[in-house]
């Protein structure tokens, strides 16, 4: 009843005011518009459509590309890899789940958008290298603020500097139509590679809001649509400063953790203690816990690097140098690693690359993703390009073109350079032959099943391996021939 007064309201010019206020009264959502079509965007709101079959879900982007891939009948080229997403979207799609570059059309048609869009750190002007780059979030408030007709619920779902939701509701108000907005924080914390399992079984969901009446109506229409498969335990809501801080908050957190057991890793590598055990000792400790706490060459991913950053950042302007320095040790602590690693290949290469094959195994940086960001194999490669090795490079997800982009994004050399000293494989014994030296730097399952022995036939002696991701069964690997470095060993 209530919706069918709805759209024949929305019908009658007269009755516009009935319709523009219709949310705040109501508070039914039937129409979700997402801005931005990424890695979050895509998976949680393929996650919602699931789940809610009867809202309309429309993810919208600037990039129409992406979108099409989003729409391709074939669902291996949708543009995002995560376990478990095609089978949603081929569940959904074209039913309550569509995707559209038609971005001022859905936001006119939508109770509630989300704003999912990439929140990079900064590389020009105030703040370069460490503060949030807002202008995609800017962006977005202004067309909202352009295209709305009716009263909003505007969800944060990207990352966030705490007081963001000011600067969205300043210029949102400034549209001058006489609408109200109600801005929600409901930051996201899914991992990439475990995204769907992630946006299934939640640990929790975070909902930030005001404390007006409106405001907590707001919080509640997402509340019930998260209800639909989240228990109502598992639902936070805080006051909005509290969620956007918590999301910067948990992923400085998980980055301390990797960097604190990289750094005791070196200390291993000199005193002959070995990190796995040490691991084990200490997350068996229930104050501890046991995750986070594998060593490797270091964290990449669009987020860590970037949080972190932020928070260096914000702490910075806020005048907490000590906070501000505290953070950033762990950045610092996470180059090292990655540094340290490519030296140790080279040292042990009687300290020259030049001219040497050098097999990379994995691009993405973390497996079952093909997300490249910030990902440690970049830097790894730079480096041994640098030092004149060839590289050549395996990965199971990640296209070619997206390995030459992010090495041509360095900007350390030329295109041309980098296309003389980096070769993409398809076949993975291809790539390893002739190598003078294997580095795992992504923990794919599929290097765990590999023939070493064939490949130790086809390889160069000294024949060597160095495990970023302690992966492999180093015993094995000696039997066969190999001189192996792990990480912490
Ligand atoms: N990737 C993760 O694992 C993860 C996890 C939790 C939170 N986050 C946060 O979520 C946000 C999005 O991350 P992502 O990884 O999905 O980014 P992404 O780069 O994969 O996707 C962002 C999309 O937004 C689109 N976009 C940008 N401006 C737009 C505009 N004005 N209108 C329409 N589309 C626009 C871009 O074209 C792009 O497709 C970030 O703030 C990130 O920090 C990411």
């Amino acid at each position: 009843m209530i919706q069918k007064h709805y759209f024949t309201t929305f019908q009658n010019h007269s009755q516009s005011l009935v319709k523009k206020k219709f949310i705040f009264v109501n508070m039914k959502i039937e129409n979700i518009t997402c801005i931005g079509a990424g890695y979050v965007g895509g998976p949680t709101m393929a996650v919602i459509a699931l789940k809610c079959p009867e809202i309309k879900v429309t993810v919208v982007d600037l990039n129409k590309e992406r979108i099409d891939l989003w729409n391709d009948e074939d669902l291996s080229k949708l543009p995002i890899y995560e376990p478990g997403l095609a089978d949603i979207v081929k569940q959904t799609r074209g039913k309550n789940l569509f995707f559209s570059t038609e971005i001022d059309k859905s936001i006119k048609q939508s109770e509630m958008i989300f704003i999912s869009v990439n929140t990079p750190t900064k590389t020009y002007g105030e703040g370069k290298g460490q503060a949030s780059d807002l202008k995609f979030i800017e962006l977005c408030a202004r067309q909202i603020a352009k295209s709305a007709e009716s009263d909003k619920i505007v969800v944060e779902k990207s990352t966030l500097p705490v007081r963001t939701a000011e600067v969205i509701t300043k210029i949102l108000k400034s549209s001058k139509k006489g609408l109200n907005f109600e801005i929600l924080s409901n930051p996201e914390f899914l991992a990439e590679g475990t995204a769907i399992t992630d946006l299934l079984y939640a640990d929790r969901v975070l909902i930030g809001g005001d404390s007006t009446q409106n405001g907590q109506k707001s919080i509640k229409a997402l509340v019930d649509i998260y209800k639909n498969w989240i228990s109502d335990e598992k639902i936070l809501t805080t006051n909005v400063w509290s969620s956007e801080l918590s999301k910067l908050v948990a992923n400085a957190f998980l980055a301390q953790r990797v960097s604190s057991i990289n750094s005791i890793s070196a200390l291993c590598e000199k005193s002959g203690a070995d990190i796995d055990e040490v691991a084990k000792a200490i997350g068996m400790d229930s104050r501890i816990g046991s995750k986070f706490l594998k060593s490797s060459v270091g964290f990449g991913g669009s987020c860590f690097q970037k949080d972190i950053l932020n928070l260096v950042y914000i702490s910075k302007s806020l005048g907490l140098t000590e906070v501000s320095e505290y953070w950033h040790q762990v950045i610092k602590m996470n180059d090292y690693q990655k540094n340290r690693f490519s030296s140790i290949i080279i040292k042990s290469l009687f300290n020259t690359v030049s001219d040497k094959k050098i097999t990379l195994l994995g691009w993405s940086f973390k497996k079952d993703t093909n997300d490249t960001r910030e990902s440690a194999a970049i830097y790894i490669a730079d480096k041994l390009i640098e030092n004149k090795a060839l590289v050549s490079i395996y990965d199971p997800k990640v296209s070619e073109k997206q390995i030459y982009n992010d090495i041509n994004y360095l900007k350390t050399r030329s295109s041309s350079d980098n296309k003389k000293h980096l070769n993409v494989h398809k076949n993975v014994y291809d790539a390893c032959e002739n190598s003078h030296a294997i580095a795992i730097l992504t923990e794919w399952d599929e290097f765990t099943k590999l023939d070493w022995g064939k490949i130790f036939s086809t390889v160069v002696s000294p024949a060597k391996v160095f495990d970023g991701r302690n992966l492999l069964d180093n015993q094995k690997l000696e039997k066969i021939g190999f001189e192996v470095f792990s990480i912490g060993k």
